[in-house]
């Protein structure tokens, strides 16, 4: 067999299959390899024509028909089959060669992975892949960790298959050291989780206060999509608003069981912001709207309870909340991503990434679930100014939310009064207004710790560290 393929995917599901073709329709050999071999063969058949494959059979054969140095991707389940996949090719392959595991690793194991390979000199490149199966075949979004030598490699193949934004830059970068890209990947999914959460929220709004149809929510988001909540979640919400399920004549969206899964990247945002003390309420709460959506006998016994059912307004007042609902999307839009990149810049500071936060925002343009228009503001805020505090502190976004905030405010209160429940928007909201106090009582907490547990407090008039003497004269003593 001859060493001429530039890179190797094992693990032809779906987004391998179609990846492994992205890379032939570039111009490169691609070798294949499957567990199951007749899967490989199957590949070659139905799309041989695009490019040029080399089918193998066993694990000596796909590694020996790489070239120098060795890149070979793994595209297998994340978690257990993904170590065995290293272990099995690992012993085979020599330094200098490259393991890119382009599943959705959690970035802790993508870590390990990466100190054991590099003992025997092999790079570990953990890496982020989005944009579903058609961004695998036609254009993902890219986001590798792993050495940067592997990137100089690595790189320009990537930066080849990726998505390219509309200024026509690849949506790939090297995002860090060893976890750094499924750390970014895993902030992207919580993210996209909160999108979707918003986008639900803003469709129940518009059905039960505003009594709209699915099909007429559908013709709003079409319009919303010209606009700067211009993305592709809010295109593909507009679609599935439109389709009429066939077997029944009903909205599709109403033949669908209310029961939001998760593979989980969205539950290990919120798990890792907890360790990292960064609160990412809105993408918390997109998470436990699907769990809570899930408790079908919990939901059951609850339905009785009291609390008013929606009204619907009447025309002209309908039209004119579809428009404060807007401002309210936006507005906590622009907090999730705020809450997620303030997650990846701690997430840095603490493994020692230095991760380009304009980079990643200039990356997620193209090709992955939440591309979005403003993404280029994003990326335009961070680069104007690296060490922005946050995103609200950008003069744009801050402007935009001031603008926004009347309505993000009434829309809110008609949820409320309406008995429709909004989490996602209310945590936005939350965050915002608690950023911005003057006082919050978070002093309370400090006194109550105090109280019960001696665990002590600081002053606004001095330094030092203090207790007082509650169970006795009330004394205040230096801690
Ligand atoms: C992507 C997606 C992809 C997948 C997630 C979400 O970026 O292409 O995020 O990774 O759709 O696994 O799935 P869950 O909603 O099941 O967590």
């Amino acid at each position: 067999m001859s060493n001429s393929a530039q890179i190797g995917v094992t693990g032809l599901a779906v987004m391998g299959r179609n990846l492994a073709r992205n890379f032939a329709r570039n111009g490169y050999t691609v070798a294949l390899h499957n567990r199951t071999a007749s899967r490989t063969h199957e590949l070659v058949e139905q799309f041989g024509d695009e490019g040029d494959f080399i089918a193998t059979e066993t694990a000596k054969e796909f590694v020996a028909a790489l070239e120098r140095p060795r890149r070979l991707m793994v595209m297998v389940k994340a978690g257990e089959p993904t170590d065995a996949v290293i272990q099995e090719f690992a012993p085979l392959l020599e330094p200098g060669d490259m393991i890119i595991d382009g599943g959705n690793a959690h970035f802790a194991d993508t870590r390990r992975r990466e100190r054991e390979l590099r003992e025997q000199g092999i790079h570990f490149v953990g890496t982020g892949i989005s944009g579903g199966e058609e961004g695998a075949l036609h254009g993902p979004s890219i986001m590798p960790g792993g050495s940067q030598e592997s990137y100089g490699s690595l790189g320009p193949m990537l930066e080849k298959i990726s998505a390219k934004a509309e200024d026509g830059a690849p949506c790939v970068t090297h995002v860090g050291p060893d976890g750094a890209g499924h750390f970014v990947k895993m902030v992207h999914n919580g993210i996209e989780y909160a999108d979707m959460q918003l986008i639900g929220e803003a469709y129940q709004l518009l059905r039960d206060v505003a009594g709209y149809s699915p099909a007429r929510i559908a013709e709003i988001f079409r319009t919303w999509n010209t606009g700067r909540l211009d993305s592709y979640l809010i295109e593909i919400t507009a679609e599935v608003l439109a389709h009429v399920d066939e077997a029944t004549g009903e909205p599709f969206v109403d033949v669908v069981q209310d029961r939001a899964e998760q593979k989980g990247t969205g539950r290990w945002t919120v798990q890792i912001a907890l360790d990292l003390g960064v609160p990412v309420s809105g993408i918390a709460e997109a998470v436990f709207a699907r769990s809570l959506s899930g408790h079908a006998g919990l939901r059951e016994a609850s339905r009785g309870l009291a609390g008013p059912r929606a009204t619907p307004l009447g025309e002209s007042e309908a039209a004119a909340f579809a428009d404060r609902v807007e401002q309210a999307l936006y507005a906590s839009k622009i907090v999730s991503y705020t809450q997620g990149f303030h997650e990846i810049a701690a997430g840095g500071e603490e493994y020692g990434w230095d991760i380009d936060l304009g980079a990643v925002a200039s990356i997620w343009r193209g090709g992955c679930i939440i591309r979005a228009a403003f993404l280029d503001r994003i990326r335009a805020a961070y680069d104007a100014r690296p060490d922005l505090p946050s995103l609200l502190s950008d003069e744009t976004f801050a402007q935009e939310i001031a603008a926004a905030q009347d309505d993000w405010r009434a829309v809110l209160a008609a949820a409320v009064h309406q008995g429709v429940p909004t989490p996602g928007f209310a945590a936005a909201l939350a965050y915002y207004d608690a950023l911005r106090a003057e006082r919050l009582p978070a002093a309370l907490t400090q006194a109550q710790r105090d109280y019960f547990g001696a665990h002590t407090y600081r002053r606004t008039d001095r330094e030092g560290s203090f207790h007082t003497l509650w169970g006795g004269d009330r004394s205040q003593v230096e801690a």
